[in-house]
């Protein structure tokens, strides 16, 4: 059970709007909060064409979804936020960015508000250190596609209480989602060993191992994963990638954490991956056929 009624979710991309379907399929009343109002619609389509996906897997019904969509308010206004009992931040990847919202938050929202970022690879530590309550601070790591993926990391920072802790626990149980207790080193569990894979992916490429789709083709039908690394970067975001390997790679100075630099020519010519339609793949076309990257 969880003593947890209202919801808000900072930021509506990709992660913020999977977080805000799960959160209102499961009932609860929900607040996205967006920096403009046509990013908000964009949010709410996002949402809608998701529950389309389960329905068409027979997951959901459109009753569901309208429930669901019910339960759901978006606002441009971090003041709307003030009544919610668990705010749960998945803004873009940018430790400045995140704390000011959480600095404004901690004045508005009341003491017994817990305070949640769905960060990748930043730690809590520093991001609750921008409020006044790192007691009741938590990482709370969602996974990409959010409605599918069962885990949830849940992150003690050194001032999180046990408190706050269980109550966080408690919740990710009510999404229907599966827990586990992650210290709060950057990239927790799963990116410690995901993101070295992913950028190594990209190493390979540029030294010429094989092509995009043959390295994607190896690592599905010969170590079983549901997508190859180049479809999982583009589905992640490549903007998103580059911020985390950067982050990680500052924290622990390891090279097998720095972003390579295929990585960084493509976010600089705003190829993001599937977000912009263009990324190791051109998703213009379909099915998304292997870009020609001058490697
Ligand atoms: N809403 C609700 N449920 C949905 C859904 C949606 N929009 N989309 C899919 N599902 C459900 C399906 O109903 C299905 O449920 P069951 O297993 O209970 O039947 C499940 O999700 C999987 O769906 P499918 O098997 O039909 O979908 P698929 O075969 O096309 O697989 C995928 C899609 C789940 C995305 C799969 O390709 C996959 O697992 N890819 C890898 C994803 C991954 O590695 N994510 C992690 C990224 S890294 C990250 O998130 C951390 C970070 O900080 C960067
Ligand atoms: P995204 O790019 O899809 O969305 C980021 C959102 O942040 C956008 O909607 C944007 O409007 C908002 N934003 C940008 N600048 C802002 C600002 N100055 N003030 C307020 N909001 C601003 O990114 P995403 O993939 O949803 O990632 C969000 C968070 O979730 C990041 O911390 C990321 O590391 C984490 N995360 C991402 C994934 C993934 O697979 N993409 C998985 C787990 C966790």
């Amino acid at each position: 059970m969880s003593d947890i009624k209202q919801v808000a979710v900072l930021g509506g991309g990709l992660m913020g709007s999977g977080i805000a379907q799960v959160c209102a399929a499961s009932g609860y009343a929900t607040i996205v909060r967006e920096v403009s109002d046509e990013i908000c619609d964009r949010s709410r389509a996002a949402i809608s064409r998701s529950f389309g996906k389960a329905i068409e897997k027979g997951k959901a019904t459109d009753a569901d979804r309208d429930a669901a969509l019910a339960h759901i308010t978006f606002t441009t206004s971090l003041g709307d936020l003030a009544a919610a009992d668990i705010v749960i931040e998945a803004v873009v990847e940018d430790l400045a960015i995140k704390s000011q919202m959480f600095t404004e938050l901690d004045a508005l929202c009341g003491p017994d508000t817990i305070f949640a970022s769905n960060t990748s690879s930043l730690t809590i530590a520093e991001i609750a250190a921008a409020t006044g309550r790192a007691d009741r601070f938590v990482g709370m790591h969602f996974f990409n596609p959010v409605p599918a993926m069962k885990l949830v990391e849940v992150v003690r920072a050194i001032k999180t209480s046990e408190a706050t802790l269980d109550r966080a626990v408690a919740f990710v149980r009510t999404l229907g989602k599966e827990p586990i207790r992650a210290h709060d080193n950057s990239g927790f569990v799963v990116n410690l060993l995901l993101v070295p894979y992913m950028i190594d992916a990209i190493r390979a490429l540029e030294s010429g191992v094989a092509s995009i789709a043959d390295i994607d083709k190896g690592m599905m039908l010969g170590a079983g994963y549901p997508m190859g690394p180049f479809t999982l970067l583009d589905f992640v975001g490549l903007d998103t990638t580059y911020r985390i390997a950067e982050i990680m790679y500052n924290e622990y100075r390891e090279q097998r954490y720095a972003p390579p630099p295929l990585l960084r020519r493509m976010v600089i010519a705003g190829m993001f991956g599937r977000k912009s339609g263009m990324g190791f793949y051109d998703y213009s076309q379909n099915p998304p056929v292997p870009n020609e990257l001058g490697v």
